[in-house]
């Protein structure tokens, strides 16, 4: 048997596919507002991350245009050698003020500003305490971690109780990093990063939070999950994308100068990739601009989306509560979900499956998730249209 040949194997998405409800990978042939053409049809979107629908505002198309005409395409190179331009530094100041720390280090995605923070910070004799629910992003940088022998501990997801004890039994001298979601991706759940602060205070431990859904959505000016409970001051460390709220693509942590300066020179995610593009990062800039100068922004996405999540509470579904904007709508297994999934994008409504393992068995669901831009006619539409498919399979 070679490597590859279970590859050959594999044939759960062919099967989907040839039910004719395979709903990934589905091409989006125009931009990602509020309404998009996927396959040659008009779909209203509800699925995009694109929190506050800024990829298509026209300051922030604009920047990103500028930076091209005066930078070119890429910056070929790491940000520790030929990969820094000033657009790197400035969004570094700005993002870093406009959350109240010292400094901000960009990466290139959110992905590798998770991976490429958690395991850099910790050595040998200290201790990653994890989310069990946390992005791959993070556990992505505890394996790393793991495989240099330092102890990875996975506490119950949001489990105060469960990190406590698991706090108590690790000595008070040795290093402790906690690293949390701010705000779960699936279910959109908000962790308690106020309880975890105290916790941190308490057993000596840091704190980092990775905010990629919680920025621009919650939180006062939309700053994320610490400001959100006050904790800001608390919480060591925020890692964020630009790819949700900020209309890109690239990623920052924000902390205390010694500690961004530390990772400039030891995190290898950062050091052996190719900084973010100009255009990536100039309109970031722009998207954070904007945030700026429309504070009511935030407001906006969470009004949509407690909208969409009445209206189909109050049409039967079992829908999960929360504050963001994410709206879970739970549908229980496999086939049901891929079934609905299809029918509503055949009636011109795209959100997202999410199945098993990605959710608990028995808790496949649609993930469904709103802009700021959405207008009362897209919002009712999704809701009108959830209702009569569900009276069609019986699943209200
Ligand atoms: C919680 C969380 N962290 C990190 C990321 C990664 O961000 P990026 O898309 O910039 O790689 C995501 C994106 O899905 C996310 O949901």
């Amino acid at each position: 048997m070679q490597i590859l040949d279970k590859c050959k194997a594999y044939n759960r998405s062919e099967e989907v596919k040839n039910q004719g409800v395979y709903p990934y990978f589905r091409e989006i042939q125009d931009s990602e507002g509020p309404v998009v053409t996927m396959e040659g049809k008009k779909v209203v979107m509800a699925g995009s991350n694109n929190y506050l629908g800024l990829t298509t505002h026209p300051h922030v198309k604009e920047a990103a245009i500028k930076a091209i005409e005066k930078y070119g395409t890429s910056c070929s190179g790491s940000r520790f050698l030929t990969g820094t331009i000033d657009l790197h530094v400035e969004m570094e100041d700005k993002i870093a003020k406009f959350l109240g720390k010292e400094s901000a280090l960009l990466f290139s995605t959110g992905f590798q500003a998770g991976q490429g923070v958690i395991a850099p910070l910790v050595g040998r004799g200290e201790h990653i305490l994890s989310d069990r629910d946390n992005h791959a992003s993070i556990v992505a940088g505890n394996m790393l971690a793991a495989s240099l022998n330092i102890n990875v501990v996975r506490y119950r997801h949001n489990d105060m109780e469960d990190l406590e004890k698991r706090l108590s039994k690790l000595p008070l001298e040795e290093g402790k990093l906690i690293a949390t979601d701010g705000v779960f991706s699936t279910f959109g759940s908000v962790v308690s990063l106020d309880d975890i602060a105290a916790l941190g205070k308490k057993y000596n431990a840091n704190v980092v939070v990775d905010d990629a859904h919680a920025f621009g959505v919650i939180g006062p000016g939309g700053k994320g999950t610490a400001h959100h409970f006050g904790v800001e001051d608390d919480v060591d460390l925020m890692i964020c994308t630009f790819s949700k709220t900020l209309a890109s693509i690239g990623g920052f942590v924000v902390g205390d100068e010694k500690v961004i300066n530390y990772l400039k020179h030891k995190s290898p995610a950062l050091i052996f990739s190719a900084s973010p593009t100009p255009a990536s990062v100039a309109s970031s800039i722009a998207a954070l601009e904007v945030l700026k100068a429309n504070p009511e922004l935030p407001a906006k996405v969470r009004a949509n989306t407690e909208f969409v999540r009445q209206g189909l509470k109050d049409s039967g579904f079992q829908v999960v509560d929360g504050e963001t904007a994410i709206v879970p709508v739970i549908i229980g297994d496999d086939d049901k979900t891929f079934k609905i999934w299809k029918m509503l994008y055949d009636e011109g409504v795209f959100v997202n499956a999410f199945i098993s393992p990605a959710t608990p068995p028995g808790m496949q669901m649609l993930r469904t998730s709103y802009m700021a831009t959405h207008e009362p006619e897209h919002l009712e539409y999704i809701v009108a249209t959830f209702k009569k498919l569900g009276k069609n399979l019986g699943l209200i």
